[in-house]
């Protein structure tokens, strides 16, 4: 490759909104725990293609911290299917090598739920074919605020000096420590709204919003987005030569 080429562009970290699962089963006449049974299936299948389009992290939104404010039995619906999905996957995750963690507030969780996921954690740990993050009761402001809270813990106890504050170790207090930051945001269902996920890391990301319900999401649109970004440039706010 000469100077004046550009490397092809990856996209290594596609995050998800996964938006739309009420909307599918209202559609159909059905409750809106079908809708999201249905998402939880499509989560398997868009986890499955990854590794096969060069995705090396995958991060979806599951449960955001406004979230709580839906109907107690949409809530409890949602936290019994994050439940069964955890018991359900964990082999066949562990078996295809996937990395699982979860960002979020734990301490809202039921405790069950809370020592499902720290399971699947330790049990996945030394896996890297694909790197897989569930956020679950996240928000972005909720995380940056945990953050700044263990910051300014850290200098007033004088471990960190105020003058050695810089992005880089902030990037170390959110709760995505471990992840590069996303290359790729796709929300479904139409709605052009960040809705509160990765304020800090999504800086430079590129955004794809599609009319498509979550239920409807399959493996070939998900690698069709992809591939339309792969290649683009992204600046990062420099001028081209
Ligand atoms: C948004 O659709 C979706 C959610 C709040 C839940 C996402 C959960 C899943 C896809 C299920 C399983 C996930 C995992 C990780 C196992 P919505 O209810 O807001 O849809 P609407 O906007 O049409 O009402």
């Amino acid at each position: 490759m000469t100077g004046q080429e550009k490397a092809p562009r990856k996209v290594e970290h596609v995050a998800i909104i996964m938006d739309g699962n009420g909307r599918w089963a209202t559609r159909r006449g059905l409750p809106r725990l079908v809708g999201h049974r249905k998402g939880a299936a499509r989560v398997r299948e868009i986890v499955d293609i990854c590794p096969d389009i060069g995705v090396k992290y995958l991060t979806l939104y599951a449960f955001s911290t406004e979230n709580w404010k839906r109907a107690e039995a949409e809530v409890s619906g949602l936290m019994s299917l994050f439940r069964r999905y955890i018991t359900r996957e964990t082999e066949r995750l562990h078996e295809h090598r996937v990395r699982v963690r979860f960002i979020g507030d734990r301490s809202r969780l039921d405790p069950k739920l809370i020592k499902l996921m720290a399971r699947l954690e330790e049990k996945t740990a030394k896996n890297d074919h694909l790197n897989l993050t569930i956020a679950l009761n996240y928000g972005g402001r909720d995380e940056l605020t945990r953050a700044m809270k263990t910051l300014a813990e850290d200098a007033a106890e004088g471990r960190v000096d105020p003058e050695d504050i810089n992005e880089q170790s902030i990037g170390f207090y959110v709760d995505t420590r471990y992840l590069p930051d996303p290359d790729l945001i796709i929300r479904t269902s139409g709605e052009k709204r960040i809705s509160n996920f990765l304020l800090w890391q999504s800086a430079y990301a590129e955004y794809e919003f599609v009319p498509t319900l979550w239920p409807d999401f399959t493996a070939e649109e998900f690698t069709a987005i992809v591939a339309s970004f792969t290649g683009r440039e992204r600046r990062f706010g420099a001028a081209t030569a």
